[in-house]
């Protein structure tokens, strides 16, 4: 079956986090930047748990000229088995001579089926994941359609799977610990970044450790994918006791099963509490520096003294790191005046070297619009 992933905000990694989990996806058809198209038979609701970056997942039904009204119909019909209702809605992107089709495959369901039939109105072209939930959307309950045009094909797929924005956000907002004021990883970013160190291994016999655990974001999300072993530091006590507090909440939450440790440690020494060789990925969001205010700029020892910390804890922590293991470190870069922090400079004389996150591109940057630090996502191997 060919499937569409719709990418969240941030396409790139979006696609960094889908093709480095998934590198037979590699070679899928890029619409618009956000919607990435596949030939796969795994199973849609698999896809979506797994991955952070994903806000929907299509299954395309006709790719044609001109779409075939009678069979979309009949797909709809089809799809709405649960309950006597149809409900449907369509989402119409980038081909407005489509705006109506909505109403036309209304009168085509009526035709056919003799049961009543909910045309679901939205003000804009696209349904926000919010409708198709609380409408009824997906399939069995109900259904929709997704038109979608590239160069002179219209592609019509429906909706098989929608992020829970629900648990997105039970598990960011209600998480003991949590400090929006210290800053904190966004759980997608996490999720997608441990996903990118993760390739295609399987996460259920990995060792993972985050040595500027914070409150615990990436080890949460470690957990929750299934990691084996989960380890995190933090120079600071009360982050230690606020990833204690988060993870026991997460495990009890969630009945999560990896071995735990968390302990106090400056990430510039060789943790003695970590087996040597036994780690198999480090995930981290490095120190970013001290919080800006409006129109601030960190100076440029204040530079020096990050990319001095991030070259020393490589250093450090190259021991417990396995022969074949990856660090994806997220580590901040200046959006006004753009500048990154120099990365041959953190790697130099260390035992890694970058390994491109996506073909055209050796790193992806993350960053909303009205921050003035950004995040810039690194993977390393050890050489
Ligand atoms: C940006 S925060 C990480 C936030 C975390 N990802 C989360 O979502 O909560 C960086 C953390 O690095 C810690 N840190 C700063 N210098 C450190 C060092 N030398 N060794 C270990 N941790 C350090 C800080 O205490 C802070 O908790």
């Amino acid at each position: 079956m060919q499937l569409i992933f719709q990418f969240g905000t941030f396409h790139a990694m979006s696609e960094a986090e889908l093709i480095s989990r998934f590198p037979q996806f590699a070679g899928g058809k890029t619409i618009q930047g956000r919607f990435f198209v596949v030939e796969t038979n795994e199973s849609p609701a698999w896809l979506m748990q797994t991955l952070g970056g994903v806000v929907k997942i299509l299954e395309v039904i006709s790719s044609s000229n001109a779409p075939d009204l009678e069979f979309l119909a009949t797909e709809i019909i089809d799809s709405c088995q649960s309950r006597n209702k149809i409900s449907f809605g369509v989402s119409v992107i980038n081909a407005p001579e489509f705006a109506k089709i909505g109403l036309e495959l209304k009168r085509y369901i009526q035709e056919k089926a003799s049961r009543p039939t909910r045309f679901v109105v939205s003000k804009t072209p696209e349904l926000s994941s919010a409708s198709i939930k609380l409408e009824g959307l997906l399939p069995p309950d109900g259904c929709e359609l997704v038109v979608l045009k590239d160069s002179s094909m219209v592609i019509i797929a429906k909706t098989v799977q929608i992020q829970s924005f629900a648990e997105w956000s039970f598990r960011d907002y209600e998480r003991p610990g949590r400090d929006a004021k210290r800053g904190m990883l966004p759980p997608k970013l996490a999720k997608m970044m441990i996903n990118i160190a993760t390739k295609t291994r399987d996460i259920t016999q990995l060792h993972i450790y985050d040595p500027f655990c914070g409150s615990g974001t990436v080890l949460a999300e470690a957990a929750l994918l299934g990691a084996r072993r989960i380890t995190g530091s933090d120079i600071a006590k009360f982050a230690v006791d606020d990833t204690k507090k988060g993870l026991a909440w997460a495990q009890k939450q969630f009945d999560l099963t990896a071995e735990i440790t968390i302990f106090q440690h400056d990430a510039t020494s060789t943790p003695r509490h970590v087996k040597p060789g036994s780690v198999d990925l480090i995930v981290a969001e490095t120190f970013l520096g001290r919080p800006l205010k409006t129109g601030e700029q960190l100076t440029s020892t204040e530079k020096q003294d990050l990319t001095s910390l991030y070259h020393k804890a490589l250093t450090a922590l190259t021991p417990v790191l396995a022969p074949n293991g990856v660090i994806v470190l997220a580590i901040p870069f200046q959006t006004k005046p753009f500048e990154l922090l120099p990365l041959a400079e953190i790697i130099a004389d260390t035992a890694f070297s970058i390994d491109p996150i996506l073909p055209e591109h050796e790193t992806v940057l993350y960053m909303r619009e009205d921050q003035r630090t950004g995040r810039q996502i690194v993977r390393l191997v050890k050489n």
